[in-house]
């Protein structure tokens, strides 16, 4: 092999959002490890995360209680097992970090111990079991975790890196169909800055490059959620899940001409925010006994279909009957953001509109985030473990994140054993710059409209016959331009962004019945024979 363009680890982690991290920091104490990430190494769904991690850790709730909300939640789909054991590992998690520096908000403002963590409650949740830092939990968990990470010398990283491929018997010219089973021996990985594509070759690779919300044309996501882990499993054999259910956030702040919506945590429902038409009637009451606090598949579908009845384009949120100083030290980022936009929630009632936020589905993993792959492991929002079922409990993605790359990092590694075989340099045979990039960008942004209407909130046979049309031609196109022309990021992210919403509305075809966050409006009653994981 030409060492040249060969970086060698023991692990290889690609994805820098908690799930990525936690791995990395685990097993860089038994290995070498490289971390891929396709922008900087902070930019991620975990910086954006507002409202915080679940955990059944005072004294009056219990785990019975939290696992049952999670199950009601997921509308019968989630796996009774899966639930039990992330949700009994949510203490040890949340000690971890706390040992990690992360500094949770307390009680009493004294000294931070996980008996004296403050509690929030978000929707779906029976209780306050929110342990949370303001509004920005995810951020003051990332940055710790960096920190910790950029000091390990164990640890290297690679920001503007993205993988194109994982490295499979697909790729070993001649005798690869020939090994048994499927291997993952790690990726090609394109440095976005010179263009070239490298081999990071590892005995075990992780894939946590998060959800797809970039597939949809409003969405809370970071712009690195091209659903990259999700298209590169598929196409190197794995299995994908349940892809049909995608969670619309019910409150992002109305902002049209903006595609990147901002979040309005449900947190702030948690602490009394009402959900208000514009002509200030209050309309949860008609949808769900837990009114605003209902899990978010029913707030979404309640405001969207209030929306579309009345030809609304938005609906507010109220806070202007609760605490002013309260609200601003619990809520400084969205208290900051809304006066930006011209609204003083202390005042104003803010405009909002649900957005495209996260991915139920994913790879098929187990709890240890082992894949259909050998080597390969999926952990976090691109994984499917049973967890979520048809519609995830609020601020429960965290902590599947964070417990399921703990355990994938303590399972026996074996580092020494492997023997790579031969895997030949990234070709680039018969590839030309055809400059025709506005193909590819043009492409990208009507699949992204076109999914948002027709796959979105409200589905039905018609909306998804014609996407099921439309995304062939546009996996063709985005394809034979991959075939020719030279890999670039937005090649690389069209193709895969493309993959995945292939998989959503193959997965929406597949269920013909409403459960959860799938409504389809020619079948919009649970039927029990589709009680069952959509598994492509
Ligand atoms: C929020 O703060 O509303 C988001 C929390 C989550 O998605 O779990």
């Amino acid at each position: 092999m030409n060492e040249n363009d060969i970086v060698k680890t023991d692990f290889l982690v690609i994805g820098s959002g908690i799930a990525g991290l936690q791995f990395a920091i685990e097993v860089s104490k038994i290995g070498k490890v490289v971390i891929v990430t396709k922008q900087k190494i902070f930019d991620s769904n975990t910086e954006l995360a507002q409202g915080g991690i679940a955990a059944a850790i005072d004294e009056t709730d219990s785990f019975e209680s939290h696992i049952e909300d999670t199950y009601k939640a997921s509308v019968g789909l989630g796996h009774k097992s899966v639930i039990e054991e992330i949700v009994s590992s949510a203490p040890n998690i949340i000690e971890n970090m706390i040992q990690m520096g992360v500094k949770f908000n307390t009680k009493n403002g004294k000294k931070i111990s996980i008996s004296n963590l403050a509690l929030a409650k978000e929707g779906g949740h029976s209780r306050k079991r929110i342990i949370y830092v303001e509004d920005f939990t995810g951020r003051e968990i990332e940055q710790q975790m960096i920190e910790i990470v950029r000091k390990n010398p164990n640890i290297k990283i690679y920001e503007n890196h993205m993988t194109v491929d994982l490295i499979t018997q697909h790729h070993i010219k001649g005798n690869g169909q020939f090994l048994p089973g499927i291997t993952c021996w790690g990726a090609y990985v394109l440095d976005i800055q010179n263009g070239k594509v490298k081999r990071f070759l590892a005995n075990k690779t992780l894939l946590a490059t998060g959800g797809c919300g970039q597939i949809y044309y409003y969405t809370t996501n970071s712009e690195t959620a091209t659903g990259d882990g999700i298209a590169m499993a598929y196409r190197a054999g794995a299995r994908i899940a349940n892809m049909e259910f995608i969670q619309f956030h019910p409150t992002t702040l109305y902002q049209p001409d903006s595609q990147r919506a901002f979040l309005i945590s449900e947190a702030v429902r948690g602490e009394g925010a009402i959900l208000r038409l514009p002509d200030h009637s209050e309309f949860m009451k008609e949808y769900h006994p837990m009114e605003n606090l209902a899990p978010r598949d029913v707030v979404s579908q309640a405001i969207d279909f209030e929306m579309v009845k009345n030809g609304y384009k938005f609906v507010y949120l109220d806070l202007t009957h609760l605490n002013p100083e309260k609200m601003i030290a619990r809520f400084p980022q969205i208290y900051k953001k809304c006066i930006e936009n011209g609204f003083d929630f202390t005042k104003d009632m803010i405009p909002v509109v649900p957005a495209a936020h996260y991915t139920c589905g994913g790879i098929l993993s187990n709890t240890d985030g082992e894949t259909d792959i050998k080597n390969l492991y999926a952990c976090g929002e691109t994984a499917c473990i049973g967890l979520h079922g048809a519609n995830r409990l609020a601020s429960n993605s965290l902590l599947e994140g964070a417990v399921t790359s703990n355990n994938a990092a303590k399972l026996p590694q074996n580092i020494e054993k492997i023997k790579f075989p031969n895997i030949p340099k990234w070709s680039e045979e018969n590839i030309f710059d055809e400059n025709e990039w506005v193909v590819i960008s043009h492409n990208k942004s009507t699949l992204r409209e076109m999914m948002w209407n027709y796959v979105g909130i409200i589905r039905s046979n018609r909306r998804l016959q014609y996407a099921s049309e439309r995304i062939r031609i546009f996996y063709r196109e985005i394809e034979e331009f991959y075939q020719k022309n030279p890999v670039r990021r937005d090649l690389i992210e069209a193709r895969n962004l493309a993959t995945t919403a292939y998989l959503i509305i193959r997965s929406a075809i597949m269920r013909k019945e409403s459960r959860g966050l799938h409504f389809n409006r020619n079948y919009p009653e649970k039927k029990k024979e589709f009680e069952k994981d959509t598994i492509i």
